[in-house]
């Protein structure tokens, strides 16, 4: 029985050595080792594999990242798992994340940047307090839930908007397209963990944007495809908008020349929020390999439902749908 491990070496290495420890029965190969297809049950990677019907034993591929966008379109074969990783690591790196960015716009830090720049010594007044200030979450999953544990510490004005409904103990919850509306009424701070999805892409658009309270400011670590980059550039020239922070572009790594990096209050992360590192992610993968060999389903199992999306759905078409 192998695991192919087809990432970089360094995390392999570290996966290698936990798995000799931990799954010693399991053998670990990486790309470039000779490995009998008909032995290879469980395969890592980022991007879909092109030729998984090689390994006729094989049983779960799973993505080394949290997001499984990148396989929208790809079909698993029967019986074949896909997973994507739900891992400590990740979820401490996305709340951390969430709460530098939100606590420097609820501070101002965005346009203290830009006061800077032009050597102007000015306080933004008045000050508003953390419990007058509120901030919401698109994606109420694991990571949106424990970014909002670490904001609840603050005291901000806390609500969460997912597909379906929920309830989260001091969050307002929301949900559906009409719950999005009342919800971005009364939102100051809006972060974007959306998955990327038919549903998702294009979601933060010019109707959005018109929806939230003039000066409302955006932190997007969801995927830069559910950005409309004109009609952010657009919100913030009107105010509409104040700042934002930006971790996901589209394309990612964002050009040079492009204009978002000039604007003076959007502050950009090269897709930072968080990197899986390779030894929680090694642990968190021992542990699901061992629910499978015992019956069970893995942590993360991802519905094949999500990934029937070819990746079409424009913005515009977005607009009507919300
Ligand atoms: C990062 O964006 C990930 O999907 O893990």
């Amino acid at each position: 029985m192998a695991f192919l491990f087809l990432c970089d070496a360094v995390r392999g290495a570290v996966f290698a050595e936990t798995f000799s420890k931990l799954l010693p029965d399991v053998s670990f190969a990486m790309a470039a080792d000779e490995v009998a297809p008909e032995d290879v049950r469980f395969i890592m990677t980022w991007n879909p594999p092109p030729d998984l019907h090689r390994y006729p034993n094989l049983r779960a591929v799973f993505c080394i990242g949290a997001g499984v966008d990148q396989f929208a379109g790809s079909v698993m074969p029967p019986g074949v798992k896909l997973v994507r990783m739900v891992d400590d690591g990740i979820t401490r790196m996305v709340a951390e994340y969430v709460a530098m960015a939100v606590l420097a716009l609820h501070r101002n830090l965005h346009h203290y940047i830009d006061h800077q720049r032009r050597h102007h010594w000015m306080a933004v007044t008045p000050q508003v307090q953390a419990a007058a200030r509120r901030v919401s979450i698109m994606g109420t999953g694991v990571l949106g839930q424990a970014a909002l544990d670490k904001l609840k510490v603050f005291g901000f004005d806390l609500s969460g908007w997912n597909r379906s409904q929920h309830s989260i103990e001091g969050v307002s919850c929301y949900n559906g397209a009409d719950g999005l509306r009342e919800m971005l009424y009364r939102t100051d701070i809006l972060v974007c963990l959306l998955p990327l999805n038919a549903g998702t892409a294009g979601i933060l658009n010019g109707d959005l944007f018109a929806a939230l309270p003039g000066g409302a400011s955006l932190v997007h670590a969801g995927r830069g495809r559910q950005l409309d980059v004109d009609a952010l550039m657009s919100s913030l020239d009107t105010g509409r908008l104040s700042g934002a922070f930006l971790d996901v572009t589209d394309p990612e790594p964002l050009p040079a020349d492009h204009r978002l990096w000039k604007h003076p209050r959007v502050v950009i992360t090269p897709h930072v929020a968080a990197i899986t590192q390779a030894d929680s992610a090694a642990l968190t993968t021992v542990n699901n390999i061992k629910r499978l060999i015992s019956g069970r389903d893995p942590i993360g199992i991802v519905d094949p439902s999500a990934l029937s999306w070819d990746g079409s759905r424009t913005a515009a078409e977005h607009i009507k749908a919300i």
